[in-house]
């Protein structure tokens, strides 16, 4: 069953009834001023962070759920009758209701009782206000006499402390109100070390207004009925402590037909240090004024509006694509790329799950994030690529998360995550081969721990932090955990509710991760390409060497017969694999480790198994034209490898109708050794649910396999569109990917959680559009290197990359047919030569019919593929 349905001309989703499963949410915002809205005006609002500069307050795991938000109430003043046209929080049953969350606007529309009102919400680029442009329309036959009320609940900025800290709180807060023009100011500490306040603004003359929640409310009332709303009429409440409230009350005299516009702001506003007061404890406004008064204009709030869709527009122009499949479509064109820009803004810190104050920016997870935004903010990416870079230690480590205000690492999270600096080398490959700059190379990027060096510099510390931590097995040491926080084989917690993520890690000499080896191997390369870029080809050879060897040594140790082992314990004992009772299979190595490079081609003579030649011993890219076999993906039927064995196992054991679990069997008990992992119930989260974050590195791998049905099958399962028709399964926001969805040990399995926030926007972007549709921009062109689904007959795709459009057609040609043309050119292989800016190169790509495309030729190229593995060549 649905909840609504996607408007695509207008790049909408259309919320059709209030109580969706749970709140579906949107962001607004695209610079430094954010905040959720879900579909019925719940959520809040910061200022560049949501937990130190937090506008309004918000209580998470409130009941009713989702109460308190930017609230409008609606009251006929000759009835007495009063509702919200967001339907919460009042929950009066409406005549029509519909949510449109849009690309950073929401519009929520209602009609009650011959009163239709529409309330757009968005924040203009450039300023650091947000709008509610509320339009009121009497249906009725009769005049109408009607009492507007807003509402919004000031937090007292940092707010972890408004959320605990009363004994001060509750005498901090200040207001002031505007007697010219009834803003109402926020100004709590303002008075002392603050320089900024939040102001409430509407465009039309005062009623009244309240300032203290408690006079808006009534004693023990909530946001359901307040009292002023009630009575029709506010108190001109001024608070002095407790809580802080901003609420107006506008009269609206409607004729039949008639149609009348009110314009509210929220804003936030920083004044110079030497000029915060105009007089005495009141606040200067003489810059924020003229801000206010040219937003409450409705000609400027229409341009606004306009710009934001604008600048929508213009990006999501980079990519555009036309598949015969409409949820490709609609994920690429729109929500995936959405999706990418606001998981980038925010990384895992301000959801419906993430309360916007336990957690800032994710190292490992920002330096994914860059790989589905870097097309959309190139200039944004730089700069967070130096941020990242700044967190890193003179050892090549990093701190595992960071404050973006403050941009210094969090300490009470530490580091020792061994897989950190690794991504950093993925997301700086991305900024390269999308942008070509290489002038980032030679940032100068200071250390946490004192000195700085070039960002090159930065990454080969990173790189050389795996291979100097190396266990028995020659494997990568773990640390507290890689990519799956949860699995924290050096921790053996017994204390109740101590956290894993921190808690005194043995001194862990032992415990090896397969998963680093194959994200290793993958850096490593990305690095060795890098260095050639940078003029060092010598640190390009070695590093290449040791991913060849890190590839050997994972072949060797990694392997556990049919699928990739997950790592080894404290002890030296295997984990994930057969000969565990439980957790015998986990996703992350088999996609990696394929994604590395690892085990994709046969032994010479066919030969499979651990020796099985698993790396390329020529890159293919210098040595000028083809060596002689042929490059990309083995042919079909050709003898096992160890990646084909390993994605075999992942369909037979893990893949299920609603996505591929990250492990199986399920840990049925908890066990000390292996750490949170084992703490979920089974079928959640990090144990055995389909964690979609995991799913697109098994598209890629099958892509890199030649596997175009494998992989767009698994694609489906979890596109969130194609997922729309099962919302009461699914129940999170069907136009959003999702962390998880329940694993088949859950009750509930198939329903999703975390939505939004997730490195799953990221991966699922790189992978529908890099590696099965194959649009891959690379340090030295555009590889258009399709692997489609059998029943596909082709595609048409325009991509900008770097200041050229390419104009891409994909279509089946005859058996054995197969080409790439760059104006009519041939092209040798995949690879589309860079073109002059501003130029367009028409790309025509001609696939053999049938079921394998990925065995097209792809001789003699720089840096085919993930860390150049597409560059592999077999031995001819
Ligand atoms: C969450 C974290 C991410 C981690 C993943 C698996 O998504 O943000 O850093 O890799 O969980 O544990
Ligand atoms: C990751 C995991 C989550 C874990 C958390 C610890 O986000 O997804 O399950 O509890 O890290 O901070």
């Amino acid at each position: 069953m649905r909840y609504g349905h996607f408007d695509d001309d207008r790049r909408e989703y259309v919320i059709t009834r209030p109580d969706t499963p749970v709140p579906w949410i949107n962001y607004l915002g695209t610079e430094g001023y954010f905040g959720i809205v879900s579909n019925t005006a719940g959520g809040y609002s910061w200022h560049r962070d949501a937990r130190l500069r937090r506008l309004t307050r918000y209580r998470y795991n409130n009941v009713p759920p989702d109460t308190g938000g930017r609230y409008l109430y609606l009251r006929d003043d000759i009835t007495g009758q009063y509702w919200s046209p967001s339907w919460q929080p009042t929950q009066t049953v409406l005549d029509e209701y519909e949510c449109r969350h849009g690309l950073s606007y929401t519009v929520i529309g209602s009609a009650s009782g011959g009163i239709r009102a529409s309330t757009l919400y968005f924040v203009p680029r450039g300023e650091t206000l947000e709008v509610w442009r509320l339009t009121v329309t009497n249906e009725r036959a009769r005049h109408a006499e009607l009492s507007v009320f807003s509402s919004v609940e000031f937090a007292l900025w940092d707010a972890q402390d408004d959320a605990t800290n009363f004994q001060r709180n509750y005498s901090t807060g200040e207001v002031e109100v505007d007697p010219g023009n009834g803003v109402i100011y926020h100004k709590t500490e303002y008075r002392e070390r603050r320089d900024h306040f939040a102001y409430f603004a509407c465009s039309e003359p005062l009623a009244g207004f309240d300032t203290q929640r408690e006079a808006f409310l009534g004693p023990y009332r909530g946001f359901d009925r307040p009292l002023a709303v009630e009575r029709g009429r506010a108190s001109g409440s001024i608070a002095h402590g407790w809580a802080p409230h901003g609420a107006h009350h506008v009269r609206l005299s409607l004729a039949p037909g008639e149609t009348k516009e009110v314009i509210f702001l929220l804003g936030y506003w920083e004044n110079p240090r030497d000029a915060k007061f105009e007089a005495p404890g009141v606040i200067n406004k003489a810059m924020v004024r003229p801000v206010i008064e040219r937003w409450l204009q409705p000609s400027t709030v229409a341009a606004g509006f306009a710009d934001l869709t604008a600048f929508w527009d213009e990006l999501l122009t980079v990519l555009t694509v036309d598949t015969p499949d409409e949820d490709t479509n609609r994920m690429v064109n729109i929500w995936n790329a959405y999706q990418c820009l606001v998981t980038f803004n925010m990384s895992r810190s301000v959801s419906l799950f993430e309360t916007g104050i336990s957690r800032g920016m994710g190292f490992r997870d920002s330096c994914q994030d860059l790989l589905g935004s870097v097309q959309l903010a190139p200039e944004r990416a730089r700069e967070r690529i130096i941020d990242l870079a700044a967190t890193q230690f003179a050892d090549g480590g990093a701190y595992h998360q960071y404050q973006p205000l403050t941009k210094t690492g969090n300490d009470a999270i530490g580091s020792g995550f061994n897989d950190d600096p690794l991504w950093l080398v993925l997301g700086v490959a991305a900024y390269l081969k999308e942008t070509g700059d290489t002038t980032v190379l030679g940032e100068r990027v200071p250390f946490s721990d004192g000195g700085e060096a070039t960002l090159y510099d930065h990454l080969e510390r990173s790189v050389r932090y795996t291979i100097d931590r190396t266990g028995p097995h020659g494997l990568p040491l773990i640390g507290r955990a890689d990519w799956n926080d949860c699995l924290n084989l050096n921790c053996f917690s017994q204390s109740p509710g101590e956290s894993f993520q921190t808690a005194e890690n043995r001194a862990g000499g032992v415990a090896e991760s397969v998963f680093i080896a194959g994200l290793f191997t993958l850096a490593a390369r990305e690095f060795a390409a890098i260095a050639d870029l940078a003029g060092r080809p010598e640190d390009a050879d070695g590093y290449r060497a040791d991913a060849e060897k890190m590839a050997a040594v994972t072949a060797e140790h990694g392997w556990d017969g049919e699928w990739f082992l997950r790592a080894y314990d404290h002890f030296g004992k295997p984990v994930g694999s057969s000969r565990n009772a439980e957790g015998q299979i986990f996703i992350e190595p088999q996609g990696m480790c394929v994604m590395g490079g690892i085990g994709i081609f046969p032994d010479a003579g066919g030969q499979e198994g651990p020796g099985g030649r698993s790396v390329p011993l020529d890159r293919g890219s210098t040595g000028g034209p083809a060596r002689g076999g042929e490059q990309g993906p083995p042919e079909a039927g050709s003898a096992p490898t160890l990646a084909t064995r390993a994605l075999a196992s992942v369909r037979e054991r893990l893949a299920t109708p609603h996505g591929i679990m990250l492990l199986q069997p399920a840990f049925t008990r908890y066990h000390s050794e292996l750490g949170e992992i084992s703490s979920y119930p089974p079928g959640y989260k990090e144990n055995a649910s389909v964690f979609c974050h995991t799913n697109p590195w098994v598209m890629i791998a099958s892509a890199m396999v030649g596997d175009g049905d494998g992989a767009f099958d698994y694609y489906k399962r979890i596109n969130p569109s194609a997922r729309e028709a099962l919302s009461e399964v699914h129940r999170c926001e069907p136009y959003v990917y999702a962390q998880m969805i329940a694993g088949r040990d859950a009750p509930t399995h198939g329903e999703a959680k975390n939505s939004w926030l997730t490195g799953t926007a990221a991966w699922n972007f790189v992978a529908i559009t890099q590696w099965i549709l194959g649009i891959r921009p690379e340090l030295s062109g555009l590889r258009v290197a399709p692997v489609l689904p059998a029943t596909w007959p082709g595609y048409t795709a325009t991509r900008r990359f770097r200041g050229a459009t390419y104009s891409i057609t994909v279509r089946r040609g005859q058996p054995g047919e197969s080409r790439l043309l760059a104006d009519g050119e041939l092209v040798e292989g995949t690879l589309v030569p860079l073109a002059a800016p501003g130029a367009t190169v028409r790309v025509e790509v001609v696939l053999p019919p049938g079921e394998r495309d990925g065995g097209r030729d792809r001789t003699g190229e720089e840096n085919g593929g993930y860390g150049e593995t597409a560059a592999c060549v077999r031995d001819g």
